[in-house]
């Protein structure tokens, strides 16, 4: 696959095919994407990837602790401004293709699980860095990595989500993961071959104009 029409083409997907994806397939995936970026080689991502009923256990119990009301160990900031804008708008266009209603509160609410429980999907890799380095420095380093994930995920017919959601309950995923203490997690990848049916899987999110966020300099000299 060319890469500008593979970039143009990808999409988070929240909704796969039942069928499990190879360790050799993940294997191949993280050997090529770890080719990323990073400050001085450093190289901080480290994985986890589940499957099977493991991962089924630990999105139940992800699931479980956010019916509980449980203090989320990763919670996010909320967005002000344009970047609650954007949030909304994403947010609306994925329950706008599932058909559920802003105040259907029960299907909202089954909505919200679904990343906490991985999107169902057959696989995830969770990816997590050594507490002694820099965290906003050691995330930038992931987040190439991950970007390399989704991208040659493609190429093997593989769809990805990038979700926080997976790693929101730290101390439940240490209940089940003995990824050492002095680990931290980042962000998850749910993975798996996707649904074509899957209405949500259809959304295409918009993207501002580079107008909008690009400063020139000397271009006009
Ligand atoms: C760091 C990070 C965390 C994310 N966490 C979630 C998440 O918890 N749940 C979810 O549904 N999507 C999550 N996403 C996916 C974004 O919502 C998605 O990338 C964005 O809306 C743009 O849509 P696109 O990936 O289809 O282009 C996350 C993406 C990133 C990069």
């Amino acid at each position: 696959m060319e890469l500008k029409q593979a970039i143009l083409e990808r999409r988070s997907i929240r909704g796969f095919k039942n069928d499990p994806v190879s360790k050799e397939t993940i294997e191949d995936i993280l050997k090529v994407a770890t080719r990323a970026v990073s400050a001085n080689n450093t190289q901080p991502w480290e994985f986890a990837v589940i499957t099977g009923d493991l991962l089924k256990k630990i999105g139940a119990d992800n699931v479980a602790r956010l019916n509980a009301g449980e203090e989320m160990d990763n919670g996010e900031e909320p967005f002000s401004g344009i970047f609650r804008t954007r949030q909304v708008g994403i947010g609306k266009a994925l329950l706008g293709a599932m058909d559920i209603a802003r105040e259907d509160k029960e299907k909202r609410a089954w909505w919200g699980q679904r990343g906490f429980r991985f999107f169902d999907a057959p696989c995830a890799i969770l990816i997590y860095v050594d507490d002694c380095l820099n965290y906003s420095d050691a995330r930038l380093d992931v987040g190439c990595v991950i970007q390399n994930i989704c991208m040659y995920a493609m190429e093997h017919g593989l769809g990805t989500c990038v979700e926080n959601q997976a790693v929101m309950y730290e101390k439940g995923l240490r209940q089940y993961l003995d990824v050492p203490e002095n680990k931290k997690y980042v962000t998850g990848i749910a993975i798996g071959y996707p649904d074509p049916d899957f209405p949500a899987n259809s959304v295409i999110s918009t993207r501002d104009p580079i107008e909008e966020n690009t400063r020139w300099y000397g271009f006009d000299e």
